[in-house]
């Protein structure tokens, strides 16, 4: 269905770059900021690449003036970073923390003063310990209420400035990784039961978010950002395409037809009921996720990656947990549910040196399932590659990188002329950052940060690499010279 001249772009087309406090912060304990359940984690021994922490990630919080200025003489048009509740409430809930809004109003204006928006995340998966401590976070109901405060002081002191808000970034991974995997905080693994009622607190907490922002500001945009990672079904027979229905319905559909429609899908609950696993849902929780869902404006997704499906019988594999977090390809193992799918490597795509597919066209093929099943606008708000740099001689070459963003952006522009309506491209990320499981040596930023995992290691100084000066042409170009 290709054979026709592009349109483009539209003329505002958002293109950005995205972070998330944690990851590039640093500041871990400054100006009233208390531990997040981050905070805690990496000290875990083994839980990290090499015992790497974000106590100092790359000091964002220290050098925000300078790596806004290099966005704005790249040309972005829009930054998206997150906000640490714990700089906000350090508690979770009680006392607000002047210190830690002032340094949100500081970045927030300084992006502004470039031209540059502001697109704000509210959790990006640091939790205040305190909340954990208090009654297990997410696990109880009260999470609630503390998150739609937390997130009304937010739209009250930005909502002036800021326009674009992305609730929670990947529900779907905290949580998998947090109750299944045991491989981010609350380092809980295979509790089913608790993966799926977690879900419907971040669910209401998402939807009641949403609804007191559009109290307040009935124009902002607003939406979260899910990992979608479409599922291809492995071969032409229908037990491999009824599998990729499956892992569709339980690994994307699960989160995404929430914040569209407002309800859970039929087949998943089916399953979930078969189980006894399903969530308790109190009533008048499915009302407040559709009022929700009328109000969201676009589908946030961060694309990174296809699967494909393969049927898993009921005695085949039984392993969730398949990560490859040191670099070292060809290590991911193959992961799977028993009865259900498993997810073995595309034969017909390369992958990163973490064994993350590329899979360009994947972008254009999630693009085109969100606007049919949901006709909703899409906000990327990631897509990007880890590697490996090397600084050589001062300079960065890194053409693997411009050539994974290029064959994206082609699809995506593809993706626009089908009549997906995309508003913005963030990819990930603007600098190099935390790798939450891979240290710092998967780097995926525009610009170098001269840092390893040894915390005392570098000068923190900030070199552009060539994607920087790549994406600076993509943007005076919007998107025609890629
Ligand atoms: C997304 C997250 O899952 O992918 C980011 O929103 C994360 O925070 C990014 O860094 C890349 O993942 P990783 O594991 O390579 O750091």
């Amino acid at each position: 269905m290709y054979f026709k001249e592009l349109k483009g772009f539209p003329k505002d087309f958002l293109w950005g770059s995205a972070s998330a406090a944690y990851q590039v912060e640093g500041a871990w304990n400054e100006d009233g900021k208390a531990p997040s359940v981050w905070d805690y984690f990496v000290r875990i021994p083994g839980k990290t690449f090499k015992a790497t922490t974000g106590d100092k990630a790359v000091d964002h919080y220290h050098h925000y003036q300078e790596d806004v200025r290099l966005m704005a003489e790249m040309g972005l048009k829009t930054y998206r970073f997150s906000i640490a509740w714990t700089r906000i409430y350090p508690q979770g809930n009680g006392e607000v923390n002047e210190a830690g809004l002032v340094f949100y109003d500081h970045l927030i204006d300084e992006c502004l003063s470039y031209g540059i928006v502001p697109m704000v995340t509210v959790y990006h998966w640091d939790l205040p310990q305190a909340l954990e401590d208090q009654y297990h976070g997410w696990e109880n109901r009260r999470i609630v209420d503390d998150f739609v405060n937390y997130a009304v002081t937010l739209f009250k002191r930005y909502g002036d400035r800021v326009k674009h808000w992305i609730i929670l970034n990947e529900q779907n991974v905290f949580t998998a990784h947090g109750w299944m995997l045991a491989s981010h905080p609350p380092g809980k693994s295979n509790d089913m039961k608790m993966f799926y009622q977690v879900n419907h607190h971040a669910f209401l907490a998402h939807a009641k978010a949403v609804l007191a922002l559009k109290e307040l500001y009935p124009d902002a945009k607003v939406g979260s950002s899910f990992a979608y990672t479409p599922g291809y079904a492995y071969s032409d027979k229908p037990e491999d395409a009824m599998a990729a229905l499956d892992y569709n319905d339980l690994q994307c559909f699960y989160w995404m037809d929430v914040y569209a429609y407002g309800r859970y899908p039929k087949a998943s609950m089916a399953y979930l009921e078969s189980l006894k696993l399903t969530p308790d849902i109190k009533a008048g929780d499915l009302d407040i996720f559709k009022q929700a869902a009328s109000k969201v404006d676009f589908m946030g997704i961060n694309y990174y990656q296809t699967a494909d499906v393969e049927y898993n019988p009921i005695d085949g594999i039984h392993n969730m947990n398949g990560e490859n977090n040191t670099g070292e390809k060809g290590t991911k193992p193959i992961t799977g549910v028993a009865g259900l799918y498993k997810n073995p490597q595309n034969k017909n795509l390369p992958a990163t040196d973490w064994d993350w597919t590329i899979d360009p066209m994947g972008l254009r093929y999630a693009c085109r399932i969100i606007t049919s099943r949901y006709d909703l606008p899409i906000i990327i708000s990631e897509n990007g590659l880890g590697a490996f740099d090397k600084l050589e001689n001062g300079q960065i070459h890194d053409p693997y990188r411009i050539s994974y963003l290029k064959s994206h952006i082609e699809e995506l522009k593809k993706a626009v002329d089908d009549g997906c309506e995309v508003l913005a491209y963030c990819t990930w990320s603007y600098t190099d950052l935390l790798s939450w499981l891979n240290g710092y040596q998967k780097r995926y930023g525009f610009v170098y940060i001269d840092r390893e995992e040894d915390e005392n290691s570098g000068t923190l100084k900030r070199i552009p690499k060539d994607s920087y000066y790549w994406y600076k042409q993509v943007i005076e170009t919007n998107g025609e010279e890629l």
